[in-house]
């Protein structure tokens, strides 16, 4: 049931709010976060694998930054179709997530089996609970999002986020990198993010008028930097399944090392820039392509786009946000804008062409 909305992929957008807030209620008991049976320590683990495919696999790279810089905990992250045939070394002391909303996917089931006696603990971070994923896992963590029906990974993408940030915040806890202060204060400042996410869906209405343009571009460039980047990612990922428009995703600060050839006033770039440590730096590299005839949109907040200065072409203002949630608050205008750009298109926003919500095949 579309509950009123054009497509589920709308109405999943719009949900965002109050699944994040179900996923964040489930994993806290008095006001600590608890992991399911038999739970994880952290304090034991030296490396931590993440296995995924698509939108999950993006998710898997957003938390390799968490992990890293919460927890200093290293972290690998791998597509699933490539990780088996590298025949990775697994060391003592590894635990092996597999991230996968249907938890069917084929190539990442086939991982997790490959880790089945090589790894110290397997777990699941998966929507559907009931699935092989989950089933052959040592732990289930699930993501909450409730049925997603559209092709196009929206809200089980966010809180596959907020899963893998809650638990690199119990590993720093537990590594010793957060004290109870510390932690205290970063969970209410996830607490208070599907109120964020809730006020961020006010871009929506700029968002459709922005995508009409969009819609008429044959290229599309996501560039983010540090943690943005593989935000910018699934920006590019997203827009591309169900909008048919060729887009590729750069840090930003690899553009001048080839990409920006391809820029001149037909490429469409879409900047993704919170005002984070790395904002300076992400804005240097957006003038740059300015410099060279791109147009840019320009997502930030409004001080952002204030300093960004003159000459972008269009802007998306976000609400303001601690640097470290971002990737989940800027979901959004990834998402709208794939949306709004494939409704501008007329195409098959639930059901792409090609495409299949469950690859059950290699
Ligand atoms: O069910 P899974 O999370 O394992 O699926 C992985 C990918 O197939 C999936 O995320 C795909 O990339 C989405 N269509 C992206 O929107």
């Amino acid at each position: 049931d579309k509950a009123g909305y054009k497509h589920f992929m709308a109405k999943e957008i719009a949900e965002q709010p109050a699944v994040l807030t179900r996923a964040l209620d489930a994993y806290f008991a008095d006001g600590a976060i608890a992991l399911p049976e038999p739970g994880l320590d952290f304090s034991r683990i030296e490396r931590l694998t993440l296995v995924a495919c698509g939108t999950a696999f993006y998710a898997c790279l957003t938390a390799k930054y968490w992990f890293e810089q919460l927890a200093r905990l290293p972290v690998e992250v791998d597509v699933a179709s490539e990780f088996r045939y590298r025949e990775p070394p697994i060391s003592p002391g590894t635990a092996a997530l597999f991230v996968s909303q249907s938890g069917e996917t084929a190539d990442t089931l086939a991982a997790l089996r490959y880790c089945r006696d090589r790894a110290e603990t397997i777990g699941a971070v998966v929507n559907v609970t009931e699935s092989t994923i989950a089933r052959e896992s040592d732990l289930v963590l699930p993501i909450h999002a409730g049925a997603e029906i559209g092709v196009a990974s929206t809200k089980a993408f966010t809180c596959q986020l907020t899963v893998l940030l809650l638990l690199a915040l119990r590993a720093a806890h537990a590594r010793g990198r957060l004290d109870d202060a510390a932690l205290a204060d970063k969970i209410a400042g996830l607490r208070a993010l599907p109120g964020l996410v809730n006020h961020g869906l006010a871009i929506e209405e700029a968002t459709r008028d922005i995508a009409r343009r969009l819609s008429e571009a044959r290229d599309i460039l996501f560039l983010g930097r540090g943690i943005m980047y593989p935000l910018a990612l699934e920006g590019a990922l997203k827009l591309k399944e169900i909008s048919y428009i060729h887009a590729e995703a750069y840090a930003s600060g690899e553009l001048k090392h080839g990409p920006i050839a391809l820029v001149d006033e037909h490429v469409p770039v879409i900047v993704m820039a919170p005002r984070d440590g790395l904002f300076d730096k992400t804005i240097s590299n957006m003038q740059e392509v300015m410099a060279r005839g791109g147009r840019i949109l320009l997502v930030s907040d409004a001080t952002g786009i204030r300093e960004a200065g003159d000459g972008v072409w269009q802007s998306l203002a976000m609400p303001e946000v601690d640097p470290w949630l971002a990737p989940i608050l800027y979901a959004l205008p990834a998402q709208l804008l794939a949306y709004h750009t494939a409704v501008a298109k007329g195409t098959d926003v639930d059901q792409p062409r090609n495409l299949a919500k469950s690859v059950t095949v290699e």
